[in-house]
Parts: structure tokens; C-alpha cells; sequence
């Protein structure tokens, strides 16, 4: 969204209304109810319990960015909303990446007062949201909304992976901070004599056990809880493949190397910083909200998770960009790098 003119930067000031209005219309479900047939404001107004006025505003601003249009028997979708919204994740899906954006908003509505504060802009961390693995932790349908979301909008990258890498000679492959298994489904598809442990923390794996067993994968997919920073990993793995974890210690890669058969590949695919400090291009509003907790957050460059892997006796490192072909192509599927080394 880049602006030209006057207006366009007006509109950009503005636009924390529509995202507000956007992300309500998500959370409450409006474009799924209004799939289902067309409603006037009073409709909508009753149907949420919203002061009529109010919601008739709501919903304007909504017709205004194109995501529904009134018509004679009431408000419709647009065909935007259909193909870009309804067509592309579930309403589960888009009600989280919404429930998310607004908890973590609080932190840079206040730019001007807090940017130049020195600790954490949410102070004692009242009204922090949880970081999303604690979320996952204490509760297990946050654990299941999380892996049911990403494992949706994983598919895509999933798929292409699935294409990508050549798994040829490796039979047993351990996912690390795997979550729902969806790649590891992706590359179990593609060579019958693989199967694959996700290891991930509880309440995780007990969620991907519930989509394997939906995919007819559980025979091969299987799930290990574990807290990987702290626990232990299983072991006598062909090969390990650590997926949008963001996790890159020497420590862990440690545990890795001992996790693997000898001549073993580890396998990373993530979204890295293009140079130290600066934030990967579709990460950077999460680089500048993480910035207003922790003033030092950064992403790690892929030069950095190399000098690691050697550090850590890994060999034969080698590094390729890799896009995703399949549709829907999103901010979760851009700027990706493959990292591969032998152990
Ligand atoms: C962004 S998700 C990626 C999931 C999966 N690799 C994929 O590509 O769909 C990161 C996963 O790492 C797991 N994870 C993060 N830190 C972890 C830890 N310390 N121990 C175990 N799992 C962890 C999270 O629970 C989550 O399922």
C-alpha cells in the first residue's frame, strides 16, 4: 500500500478504523453471515446487539473499502470479499490472524509517547498479550485454534516444500517445532517409505494428532511432546526439518546433530533478515511490535543460523531462496530461504 497523493495519506491515517472495523467484521463472523443471504442494518444490528446507528457506520465503512455492498433486500458480500476472504481460509482462520492483530495493536497505538520509551512498552507486561507458545501451553484450544490456523495457511507452502525438497533415501524425519505436521504430510504424500515425528509441546501435538487422524496420516505421522529448549529430543532421525520456528541456538543445534543418523540432513525454511537488524520485508510490522516489548528484538540473518550450524560441526551448508507457486500467495509464503546441511 503505497500512497501518491494527499488523499491517499489521509487515508492512510485513517486506515486503524478500517482494519478495526475489517478485523470485527472477522472476529464476529459478519462476511460468513452475510454469505448465507443478504441483511439489512437492523438485521445485523440485532443479530450482533449493536446500537443500530453504530452498526450502520461499521458497516459503511465496510461497503466503503469494497468488502460488502447494499442492495435491495440489504447488505451482500463483494466479489473482493468472496475471492479474497471466504475463497482463501476458513472463518476460523481469519477470526485468529484478526483476534491476534487486535491484542497486539495496543502496542503501537501510542507511537509518539512510546517510541522513544526504554524498556517494554507494556510496562509490568499487564494487558501483554501471552507470547503464543505460552498461549498454546496453558490451553489447549488455544493450542488447537493456533495449529487448525496455521495448518491452513501452511498448505500452500506445504505443498510447494513437498515439490522443493528431495527426500530420496530418507526414511525416518523428525519435524521439529512441526505443529500440525502439515509439511511433513506434504512430504510423507510424496515418498511412501517416509514417516515423521512432529515434536512439539503438548497441547500441540495433541491437536495435530486430531488433523493427521482427519488426513488418514496418523499410521505415519506421529507426534512427540516436548519442549524443545529444555527436553531432550528422540533420536536416529535421516533427517530434520525445522519449519518457521524462528528458533536458532547453538544449544538446539546441538540436540539436532545428536538427534541424527550419521551423514543425516538438517533442514531449515524460514523468512531471515536480510542483514542484521532489519526486519525481513513481510515480517516487519511483527519486527517493529516485538521492538515496542523487547527495544533489541531482531530477526536472525541466514548468515547468522550458518555460522551456527558450523559452530555446531554440521557440514556441507548450502542455501537457497525458494518462493511458493501455489495459490494463495500470501505474506506466509514470500521471502523464504532453504537451508540444508549434512551432519
Ligand atoms: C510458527 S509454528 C510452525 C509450525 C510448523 N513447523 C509449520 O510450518 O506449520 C512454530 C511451532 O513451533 C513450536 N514451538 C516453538 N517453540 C517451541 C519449544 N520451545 N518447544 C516445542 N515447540 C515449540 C510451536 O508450538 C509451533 O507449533
Amino acid at each position: 500500500m503505497k500512497p501518491a497523493t494527499a488523499e491517499d495519506i489521509l487515508d492512510l491515517m485513517d486506515a486503524g478504523y478500517i482494519s478495526a472495523a475489517v478485523g470485527a467484521a472477522m472476529e464476529l463472523g459478519l462476511f460468513w453471515l452475510l454469505d448465507e443471504h443478504p441483511m439489512k442494518t437492523q438485521g445485523v444490528a440485532d443479530r450482533f446487539e449493536i446500537p443500530t446507528r453504530r452498526c450502520q457506520y461499521w458497516l459503511q465503512l465496510l461497503e466503503r473499502v469494497g468488502l460488502i455492498e447494499e442492495g435491495f433486500s440489504g447488505y451482500t458480500l463483494s466479489a473482493t470479499a468472496r475471492s479474497a476472504v471466504l475463497d482463501v481460509y476458513g472463518r476460523e482462520s481469519w477470526a485468529l490472524l484478526a483476534k491476534e492483530t487486535r491484542e497486539r495493536l495496543p502496542a503501537v497505538q501510542n507511537l509518539p509517547r512510546d517510541l522513544g520509551r526504554p524498556g517494554s512498552v507494556w510496562g509490568d507486561r499487564e494487558g501483554a498479550p501471552p507470547d503464543y507458545v505460552s498461549a498454546m501451553s496453558n490451553s489447549l484450544e488455544s493450542a488447537r485454534r493456533f495449529t487448525r490456523m496455521l495448518y491452513e495457511i501452511h498448505r500452500p507452502l506445504a505443498d510447494a516444500l513437498g515439490r522443493f525438497l528431495d527426500t530420496r533415501g530418507v526414511d525416518r524425519m523428525m519435524d521439529l517445532g512441526g505443529g500440525s505436521g502439515v509439511v511433513s504430510m506434504a512430504l510423507l504424500g510424496r515418498n511412501p517409505n517416509l514417516s515423521a515425528v512432529v515434536v512439539d509441546i503438548a497441547n500441540v501435538c495433541e491437536a495435530g494428532r486430531e488433523i493427521a487422524r482427519e488426513n488418514s496420516m496418523a499410521e505415519r505421522v506421529t507426534y512427540h511432546a516436548a519442549e524443545f529448549r529444555s527436553d531432550e529430543l528422540p533420536a536416529e532421525f535421516d533427517m530434520v526439518l525445522e519449519c518457521d520456528v524462528n528458533v536458532y541456538s547453538e544449544e538446539l543445534f546441538r540436540k539436532v546433530r545428536r538427534a541424527m543418523n550419521p551423514g543425516g540432513r538438517f533442514v531449515i525454511v524460514d523468512q531471515f533478515a536480510p542483514e542484521p537488524g532489519v526486519a525481513p520485508p513481510s515480517r516487519i510490522h511483527w519486527a517493529l511490535e516485538g521492538s515496542m516489548e523487547k527495544p533489541d528484538y531482531r530477526f536472525p540473518t541466514a548468515m547468522e543460523v550458518q555460522t551456527h550450524l558450523k559452530s555446531t560441526g554440521f557440514k556441507n551448508i548450502s542455501l537457497r531462496s525458494f518462493s511458493v507457486d501455489v495459490e494463495p500467495v500470501t505474506r506466509f509464503s514470500e521471502d523464504l530461504t532453504v537451508i540444508e546441511a549434512t551432519s
